[in-house]
C-alpha cells in the first residue's frame, strides 16, 4: 500500500471507532422480499413499521405492470440527461400527471427528492438573497440552502413569531433580496405538521416565497392525498411545491410543481436536473400509475385505512394529536434507543432507532411509520410490545 492509502485507512479506522464509541455506527440491512407491511430480513418475517410506503403501493401490481409495459416500450436506461436525449414520453406523462394531481400549471420531475431540493434552492437564491428555514427541515433543504450561498436564518421549529422577525430583518437589512422560506408539511422525524396557513399569510405579508416539501404529506393528507397545502386550501398561494414519488407513491424520484415559468426556469438553471442522467422511464411509468391509484376509489380506501391504523396506534399508545403516518417515541440516549429497537426486532417488529445527526443528540427515538398495509392486529400487537419498553427512556 502507498503511504497515502495507509493514511486514509488510519483516518477511516479512527473515524469509525469514534462513531462506534458514541453509539452512532450505522449499517445496511437488506430485505429479501418486496417492500410492504411485512418484510423478510435474514430469513425472518418482520412486521415493518419502518418504511415510508404509507399506502402499501411499493409492491402494488399496477405499478409493476406499468413499469414492465414501459420497459418493453422504451427499455430501461436513458443514456443521457433530460436535456440531451434522455427525455422520454414516460417523463412527460408523469409530469402532466403530477401537475394535474397538484392542480398546478406545470411540474418537473427529478431522480430524487434530495436532487430536487439541492438543485432548486440554489437556482432560486444566491449570495445576495435570504433563506429562512425551520430548524427541523430535512437535510436536503438545509444542504440546498447552504449551497446557495444566501444569508441563512433558522427559526425554532414551527415558531411563526420568530419566522416573522426573520422576515422583518430580511426586509430591512436586505431590501433588494429575494427571500425564500423553506418548510415541510409533515416533519420527517417528528411527524407533526407546519402551521402552514400562518406561514402562507406571513410570506404574503412580507413579500417572500415559500418552498414547501410535502415528502411525507402526499398520499397521507388532503383529498386524494394531495397534501397539507390542499387540505388547508392554500396550495394555490405557494410558489414552489415539492413532493417525493418514492414514499406514499411507492415509486422513486420527486417533483417540483408550480407555474410553467418555474418549470422552464428549472430546466435551464437547476444543476441537479441538467447535469444528471434522466431517471429510467419504467420508474416514471410506475409513479404515474401510483398517481392514478391515489385519484381512484382504491386510493381513497387506502388513505382511509391508513388513517384507521394511525388512530388505532394513537389510542394504543395513549398519545395525543398524532397528525401523520409518522409516530416518534422519544427515548433520549442513543444507546437506549438502540436497545429498544433491538428488543422490538426480537419480538418481530422492524422499528428503526433514529439517532444523531438525523435528530439532535440526546433525542434519539423510535420512529414508527404506519401503512395501509398493516392489519389492525399488527397495530395492537405493536402497541402491546411497547409496554415493556417504558423504562428505556
Ligand atoms: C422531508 C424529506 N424531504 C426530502 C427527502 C428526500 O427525498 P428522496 O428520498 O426522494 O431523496 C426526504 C427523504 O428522506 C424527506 O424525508
Amino acid at each position: 500500500m502507498t503511504d497515502l492509502m495507509d493514511s486514509l485507512d488510519h483516518f477511516l479506522s479512527r473515524a469509525l471507532s469514534d462513531i462506534r464509541k458514541h453509539n452512532l455506527l450505522r449499517h445496511l440491512r437488506s430485505l429479501d422480499s418486496p417492500q410492504g407491511g411485512r418484510v423478510s430480513v435474514e430469513e425472518r418475517t418482520l412486521v415493518n413499521f419502518s418504511s415510508n410506503d404509507y399506502l402499501g403501493l411499493a409492491g402494488h401490481p399496477a405499478l409493476r405492470e406499468a413499469a414492465v409495459k414501459e420497459f418493453e416500450r422504451g427499455g430501461f436506461g436513458t443514456g443521457a440527461s433530460r436535456l440531451v436525449c434522455g427525455t422520454f414520453a414516460a417523463h412527460e406523462e408523469l409530469e402532466a400527471a403530477v401537475a394535474a394531481f397538484k392542480r398546478t400549471p406545470a411540474a418537473l420531475t427529478f431522480s430524487s427528492g434530495y436532487a430536487a431540493a439541492m438543485g432548486t434552492i440554489p437556482a432560486l437564491c444566491g449570495k445576495d438573497d435570504v433563506i429562512i428555514l425551520d430548524k427541523l427541515c430535512h437535510a436536503c433543504l438545509v444542504d440546498g440552502a447552504r449551497l446557495s450561498g444566501a444569508h441563512l436564518r433558522v427559526f425554532p421549529h414551527n415558531d411563526t413569531a420568530k419566522l416573522e422577525s426573520h422576515l422583518r430583518w430580511a426586509r430591512s437589512r436586505h431590501p433588494a433580496a429575494r427571500v425564500l422560506i423553506l418548510a415541510e408539511s409533515v416533519y420527517s422525524m417528528d411527524g407533526d405538521t407546519a402551521p402552514l396557513a400562518e406561514v402562507v399569510e406571513l410570506k404574503d405579508r412580507h413579500g417572500a416565497w415559500l418552498f414547501l416539501d410535502e415528502a411525507h404529506g402526499v398520499g397521507v393528507l388532503g383529498r386524494s392525498g394531495r397534501g397539507l397545502a390542499d387540505k388547508l386550501g392554500v396550495a394555490g398561494r405557494i410558489e414552489v411545491q415539492m413532493g417525493t414519488l418514492g414514499k406514499a407513491l411507492g415509486a422513486h424520484g420527486a417533483y417540483i410543481a408550480g407555474s410553467r415559468k418555474l418549470r422552464d426556469f428549472l430546466i435551464n438553471r437547476n444543476r441537479a436536473f441538467i447535469y444528471s442522467t434522466a431517471p429510467p422511464p419504467p420508474v416514471a411509468a410506475a409513479a404515474t400509475a401510483a398517481i392514478g391509484i391515489l385519484c381512484s376509489d382504491e386510493g381513497s380506501a387506502l388513505q382511509k385505512k391508513l388513517w384507521l391504523n394511525i388512530r388505532a396506534l394513537q389510542s394504543g399508545l395513549a398519545l395525543n394529536g398524532v397528525e401523520s403516518a409518522i409516530v416518534p417515541v422519544i427515548i433520549g440516549e442513543e444507546k437506549n434507543a438502540m436497545n429498544a429497537a433491538a428488543k422490538l426486532l426480537h419480538t418481530g417488529f422492524l422499528v428503526p432507532a433514529i439517532r444523531y445527526p438525523t435528530v439532535a443528540r440526546g433525542t434519539a427515538r423510535l420512529r414508527i411509520t404506519l401503512s395501509a398495509a398493516h392489519t389492525t392486529s399488527d397495530i395492537t400487537r405493536l402497541a402491546r410490545a411497547f409496554g415493556p419498553l417504558a423504562h428505556e427512556g
